[in-house]
């Protein structure tokens, strides 16, 4: 067989992506994929499946406590959990099929199977037929991660489990405790609090999502706290067990918590083993992670690593802006990534949002920054729409007025995020921001107000 130019393995967002474009840069390419599904943990079980149940069950919610407001009345208003779920699955498969269509589209080989590495050039497939090696000039990991663990607690498949069973619980759980206050707990919290569960959190730091600007993370703290999460804050796991038809979580120094379902949701580690790295030499670093450099190149020639294998944020998209960096380089000798740039989007309601540095971050930097806020409750569009809860953050240095992040807590805050990082792509001052014309009324205008009040010229306020 001839050798392929590049060999993908894992088709999640950030493999599929780069293969896709080697595949329109020239290159022959093949992807290797063990599950049957293509699309990786984010379409199969991660950002979409909680996507669709997140739309889902706001709408229930919404249906029995926010329609009588708008003079919507309804009765008899009940869950359909399986066509919930149903509806899920659904669109999770016309998207992973949709990855399919576009590999054969663009002539992209994929091979379905287990691969790993056999020396330079080489990766072996293990699938259903038995073993075929695939000869390869590059090889490019995008192997992703897989749900971390923690000490003294039991998955048991059922009741103790991870995000890729709490995305298909057969029945509402009547006590749910989430360990974590991350984005995994946060989102499928909120689904299955929607859905009718008692949900407690049991987090080990002293706020929620971390890493988040602490003013927003203490915001969307009181807002959840209100929607009816418990939470417990400085409170360490130490166990979960299984006990008679419920669970038990030990919690250092505390009493224990009993709940009918438990979902760890404390992080995500890389995913290397079995890959033969060290039939090329690859050693990881002390979390598990692919030592790369700025070109996405591995210690061993021909071998580059990309997404969740290697350092920085887990993210889909920041995977995918990898994977192109990385192909791109290959070919053209040009690829990058702005890692500066790179938004987060936690989906709950109201959704979190960011791009760039928080005001810690600014603050320990030594950063001299100015900051602009403004709350949806003086948004017209938000009051239309009946969601006003949040608030849109736009930090700039105080010398340049370039914008160094935007936070917002709010409506579609997840979707407000991208003209903050378009403009900051751009280079772009809060004095750009808060000149270019927004729609009236839109939710937007919150982020032209918010860099307004950079300058202490917020109109509306
Ligand atoms: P996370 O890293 O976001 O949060 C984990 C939380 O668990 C942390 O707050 C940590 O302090 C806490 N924790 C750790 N050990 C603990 C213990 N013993 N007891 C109590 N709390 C403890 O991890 P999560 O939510 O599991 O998400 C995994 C990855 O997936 C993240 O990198 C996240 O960015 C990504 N993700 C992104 C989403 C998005 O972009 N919307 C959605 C879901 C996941």
């Amino acid at each position: 067989m001839p050798a392929f130019d590049l060999v993908v393995i894992g088709a999640g967002p950030g493999g599929y992506v780069a293969a896709l474009r080697a595949a329109q840069l020239g290159m022959s390419v093949a992807c290797v994929e063990k599950e049957k599904a293509l699309g990786g943990t984010c379409l199969r079980v991660g950002c979409i499946p909680s996507k669709a149940l997140l739309e889902s069950s706001e709408l229930y919610e919404e249906a029995r406590h926010s329609f009588a407001e708008h003079g919507v009345a309804v009765s008899g208003v009940a869950l359909d959990l399986p066509a919930m779920m149903k509806r899920k699955d659904r669109i999770v498969r016309t998207l992973t099929q949709g990855v399919a269509g576009l590999f054969r589209k663009n002539k992209v080989a994929h091979h379905e199977g287990t691969a790993r590495l056999a020396g330079p050039g080489k990766v072996v497939v293990a699938g259903a037929k038995g073993e075929e090696i695939l000869e390869a000039k590059r090889v490019l990991i995008a192997t992703g991660s897989r749900v971390a663990g923690l000490p003294g607690v039991v998955f048991d498949g059922d009741r103790i489990g991870t995000s890729t069973e709490a995305l298909s619980w057969p029945a509402v759980p009547a006590r749910l405790i989430v360990i974590g206050a991350g984005y995994i707990g946060l989102e499928l919290g909120s689904v299955w609090r929607r859905l009718g569960s008692e949900v407690t959190v049991v987090e080990y730091l002293d706020r929620i999502l971390p890493g988040t600007d602490a003013e927003v993370a203490a915001e969307a703290h009181r807002i959840f706290a209100k929607q009816g999460f418990k939470f417990h804050l400085s409170a360490r796991v130490t166990g979960a067990v299984v006990e008679g038809d419920g669970c038990v979580v030990t919690v250092e120094g505390k009493e224990p918590l009993r709940a009918d379902r438990v979902l760890v949701s404390v992080g995500r580690a890389p995913m290397t083993e079995g890959l033969g790295l060290e039939t090329v030499g690859i050693a990881v670093d002390e979390r598990g992670r692919i030592p790369v450099n700025e070109r996405f190149e591995t210690s061993a020639a021909g071998i580059y690593a990309i997404g969740d294998v290697i350092r920085g944020a887990m993210l889909a998209h920041k995977a995918e802006e990898e994977g192109i960096a990385c192909v791109e380089g290959i070919a053209t000798g040009h690829g990058h990534v702005n890692y500066e740039t790179i938004p987060a989007v936690c989906y709950t309601s109201p959704e979190v949002a960011a791009v760039g540095r928080t005001e810690e971050e600014l603050v320990k930097a030594g950063v001299p920054f100015r900051k602009g806020k403004f709350p949806f409750m003086a948004n017209g569009r938000a009051r239309t729409l009946g969601r006003t809860e949040g608030f849109v953050k736009v930090l700039a240095h105080a010398e340049t007025d370039r914008i160094l992040g935007v936070h917002i807590l709010g409506p579609r805050a997840g979707e407000l995020i991208a003209e903050a990082a378009a403009a900051m792509e751009f280079g772009a001052t809060a004095e750009d921001l808060a000149r270019t014309c927004h729609a009236h009324p839109t939710l937007p205008e919150a982020v032209k107000e918010a860099a307004l009040a950079v300058h202490d010229r917020a109109l509306h306020i």
